[in-house]
């Protein structure tokens, strides 16, 4: 009778939970930002709706999918169909934008133009980005991770702020418009439930050169980046999975799966800069596979890397992957689809501790079955990398991969 109950008790301690992850490797284009709907078309893929489970599901894409929402009607028009770099892109915004940026520079005098700029958008991108993942959270019956840029956001119903801060293209059925809180801008990671309804947002707490100095952004507390229930979810935006004060801070919190959409804008199969000889995979593998080495309780990794050039000077590439923790004798190391391009497992001997579950393809397969040195194989795919950037005039210009990994796993 008691060891009845004993058992009867070890069996109801023990929670086992299976879900579905999924990673998507969504590949950018300004050509989908004509309209609110192009918008949200890109993101509704039938290859999710193909995935759909009575398992809860975790479905990640990338860091900053929501910036190409700035370019989104007849305001982006121009700025969409120029052909030249990012930062006329920009400039070109800030002609369209000028009335709303202008009370924004009143409002806010020292602000920086490109700040300015980013406040009058927080309509047009918040608009987007929040019906677009709100929309698919329900209609996928999954839990959404995605991320974009801006302000701590109010809804305001007043006729004037819509008519001064609201679309033209809406007009005159826009009844609500979003403005900004604050003047600080983040890099924030937000998670929709499955019933649509925003339950965390997490902001970014390293940040890049670029992100500094081109876009002016705020780096986020690092304090506030707690776990979200269900599941002990927790979010490390691109390179904070790197640091090992984000780290620790989520693992101390015993965080299951770390969530870490990226954004990686430089090309994948190069070294990590021209005075550099570190290959460029080889470097992240110390973040969504090293990261098991510095933790003890985060157990899964997801990580989502957007892909495809935007204009005349941005590349965007990465394999996106989802791995587990596992001890280096159970390692198996005989699958090399499980590794970035340009990588033998002899590369990743020290990134012990991780398993990968599943990984994305790159645009094209690494040779490694044609007795080429390592230095010539990834020769060769820095020469494809070079196809694919902005201005090639190969045919392969911008044919980046567009992916979606998954996974089961029981936690
Ligand atoms: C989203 O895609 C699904 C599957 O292709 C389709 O059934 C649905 O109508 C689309 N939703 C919208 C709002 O277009
Ligand atoms: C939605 O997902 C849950 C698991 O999270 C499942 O129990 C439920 O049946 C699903 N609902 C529909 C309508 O598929
Ligand atoms: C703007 O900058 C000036 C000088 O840098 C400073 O004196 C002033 O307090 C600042 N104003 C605001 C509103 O931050
Ligand atoms: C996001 O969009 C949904 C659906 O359109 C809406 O119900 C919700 O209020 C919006 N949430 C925020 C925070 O804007
Ligand atoms: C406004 O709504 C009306 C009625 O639904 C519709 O016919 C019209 O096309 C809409 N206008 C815009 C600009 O969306
Ligand atoms: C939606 O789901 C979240 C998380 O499960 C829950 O907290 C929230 O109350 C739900 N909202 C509605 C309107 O049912
Ligand atoms: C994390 O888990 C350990 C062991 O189960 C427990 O002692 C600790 O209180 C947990 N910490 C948090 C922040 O939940
Ligand atoms: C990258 O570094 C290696 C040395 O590790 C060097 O041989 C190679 O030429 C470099 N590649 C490029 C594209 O600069
Ligand atoms: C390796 O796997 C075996 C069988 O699943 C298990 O018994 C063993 O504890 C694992 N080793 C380590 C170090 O986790
Ligand atoms: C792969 O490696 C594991 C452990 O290292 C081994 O058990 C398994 O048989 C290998 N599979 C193949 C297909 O070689
Ligand atoms: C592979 O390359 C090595 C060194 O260049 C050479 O010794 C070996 O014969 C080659 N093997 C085959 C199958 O071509």
């Amino acid at each position: 009778m008691k060891l009845l109950f004993f058992l009867y008790l070890c069996l109801l301690s023990i929670r086992v939970e299976s879900l579905r992850l999924i990673a998507i490797g969504h590949r950018q284009s300004i050509d989908a930002s004509v309209t609110y709907e192009t918008w949200f078309n890109q993101f509704n893929r039938t290859d999710l709706y193909e995935l759909k489970s009575y398992e809860p599901t975790i479905l990640v894409f990338g860091e900053l999918t929501g910036f190409t929402a700035a370019f989104i009607g007849t305001r982006g028009q121009h700025a969409r169909t120029q052909s030249g770099t990012i930062q006329d892109a920009l400039l070109s915004l800030m002609q369209s934008y000028e009335k709303q940026m202008t009370s924004y520079l009143i409002k806010y005098p020292n602000i920086s133009m490109i700040n300015a700029l980013e406040l009058s958008l927080s309509d047009v991108m918040w608009r987007s980005f929040n019906q677009t993942f709100s929309s698919l959270s329900r209609s996928l019956n999954a839990t959404i991770v995605s991320a974009t840029i801006g302000p701590r956001l109010m809804r305001s119903t007043d006729l004037k702020d819509i008519e001064f801060y609201g679309d033209p293209d809406l007009y005159p059925n826009q009844t609500e418009v979003y403005l900004p809180l604050t003047k600080e801008i983040y890099n924030t990671a937000h998670v929709y439930a499955p019933n649509g309804s925003l339950i965390a947002s997490r902001d970014k707490s390293h940040l890049t050169p670029a992100e500094i100095e081109l876009l002016q952004l705020v780096p986020g507390k690092l304090e506030d980046n707690r776990v979200i229930e269900p599941n002990s979810l927790c979010i490390a935006i691109c390179i904070d999975a790197f640091y090992s004060n984000v780290l620790s801070y989520l693992d101390s919190q015993n965080c299951t799966i770390l969530i870490q959409p990226s954004f990686n804008a430089q090309m994948w199969a190069a070294n990590i800069s021209a005075s550099s000889t570190i290959w460029q995979p080889s470097d992240w593998t110390y973040g969504p596979l090293g990261l098991f080495k510095q933790t003890q309780n985060i157990q899964f990794s997801i990580n989502t890397m957007v892909t495809g050039n935007l204009f005349r000077d941005m590349i965007v590439d990465g394999q996106s992957t989802i791995n587990q923790r596992l001890s280096k004798e159970n390692q198996s190391q005989n699958k090399t689809s499980d590794l970035y391009i340009g990588l033998d497992w002899i590369d990743v001997q020290d990134i012990d501790q991780f398993q990968t579950l599943v990984m994305s393809k790159w645009a094209r397969d690494d040779p490694r079955n044609r007795n080429l040195t390592k230095s010539e194989r990834r020769q060769l795919l820095h020469q494809y990398a070079q196809e694919l950037a902005p201005d090639s005039k190969s045919p392969n210009e911008n044919k980046y991969a567009d992916t979606v990994i998954w996974t089961d796993v029981i936690i």
